[in-house]
């Protein structure tokens, strides 16, 4: 099952990586993670998800951009691999703070040339709209960074209906991404996944499995375990299943600090629910 990147001709496996359980706090080891990002790619995965503030605090930046570049170059991957970064936070003591500015923007996105080794980041993404900053002064930083050929195909994250709408305004939006999961459904409820199927705007769901603690819940979900049972497949693929039923544009990205993590996940591909199963999960409250 692939999905193309927006509208850039760029094609990808459905169920790409998100890298952050890798390089925050609680990190497995450095072969661990190794073997995560090796595995995923073995198994055909080839859409990372990373951001420069992946890391512990403001002294690590870039951990995890590092990280999947040396991976990815160990195993001869770097070319076969979209690796999709992000700008627009701070990790100051370890919090996570917001920075759109202008100035703050261009040094993390050429931060992320010098981590990841290359001269153009396929795909940057806003982190989050800078409530202190206008997003237009953010976007039209990164607008900058696209012209002198920084950066090839902008996305945003953390954003609602009309912050896309503005941005479309001024350049075309090749994705966006938000947290989407079967414990919070506001993206499917307010239509802006069917919003984005409408402007060719992939749509990344992130936490796709409830996060980084939250997809512990996913076994206690009695709906979940029926289904699991039913296919003979994990909770979480059944999880996916779902998210991937939302539409052709729909790319989720779930975290993974096991080797057995992203195998499963990747897996959810060959997983199709029937629509009074996926109608049953419309049903189900955010818990
Ligand atoms: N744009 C944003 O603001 C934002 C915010 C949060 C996250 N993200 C992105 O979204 C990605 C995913 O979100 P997330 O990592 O927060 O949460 P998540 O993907 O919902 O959950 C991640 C955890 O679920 C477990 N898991 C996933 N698939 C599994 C499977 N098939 N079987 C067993 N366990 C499984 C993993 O456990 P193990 O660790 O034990 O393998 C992993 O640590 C992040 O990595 C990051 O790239 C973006």
């Amino acid at each position: 099952m692939q999905r193309e990147l927006g509208h850039t001709g760029l094609s990808v496996n459905a169920i790409g990586l998100g890298a952050m359980p890798l390089s925050i706090s609680g990190r497995p080891s450095e072969v661990q993670a190794f073997a995560v990002i090796e595995a995923f790619v073995a198994a055909g995965g080839n859409f990372i998800d990373t951001a420069n503030v992946y890391c512990l605090d403001d002294d690590d930046i870039g951990h995890n951009e590092r990280l999947i570049h040396q991976a990815l170059q160990r195993i001869g991957a770097t070319e076969q691999v979209i690796v999709a970064t992000k700008g627009g936070l701070r990790r100051p003591g370890g919090a996570w703070v917001v920075d759109g500015t202008p100035d703050g923007l261009r040094l993390s996105c050429e931060r992320s040339l010098q981590a990841l080794q290359t001269d153009r980041i396929t795909l940057y993404q806003l982190h989050a709209v800078d409530s202190k900053v206008d997003l237009r002064r953010s976007l039209e930083a990164l607008i900058r960074l696209q012209e002198e050929g920084k950066i090839a195909h902008l996305g945003l994250s953390n954003v609602s209906t009309a912050q896309i709408e503005q941005a479309l305004a001024l350049t075309p939006i090749t994705s966006v991404q938000n947290r989407c999961n079967l414990f919070d459904k506001r993206d499917c409820r307010s239509g802006l996944i069917e919003f984005c199927q409408a402007r060719q705007i992939t749509y990344i769901p992130y936490s796709p499995v409830g996060g980084h603690h939250g997809h512990l819940r996913l076994g206690r979900e009695p709906l979940l375990g029926q289904l699991a049972a039913k296919y003979q497949v994990s909770p979480y693929r059944v999880a996916l299943a779902w998210l991937l039923s939302q539409g052709g544009h729909v790319l989720p990205i779930p975290g993974a600090s096991k080797v057995s993590s992203t195998q499963d996940s990747l897996r959810a591909v060959e997983l199709a629910l029937d629509a009074d199963e996926i109608a049953a999960f419309e049903q189900l409250p955010d818990l």
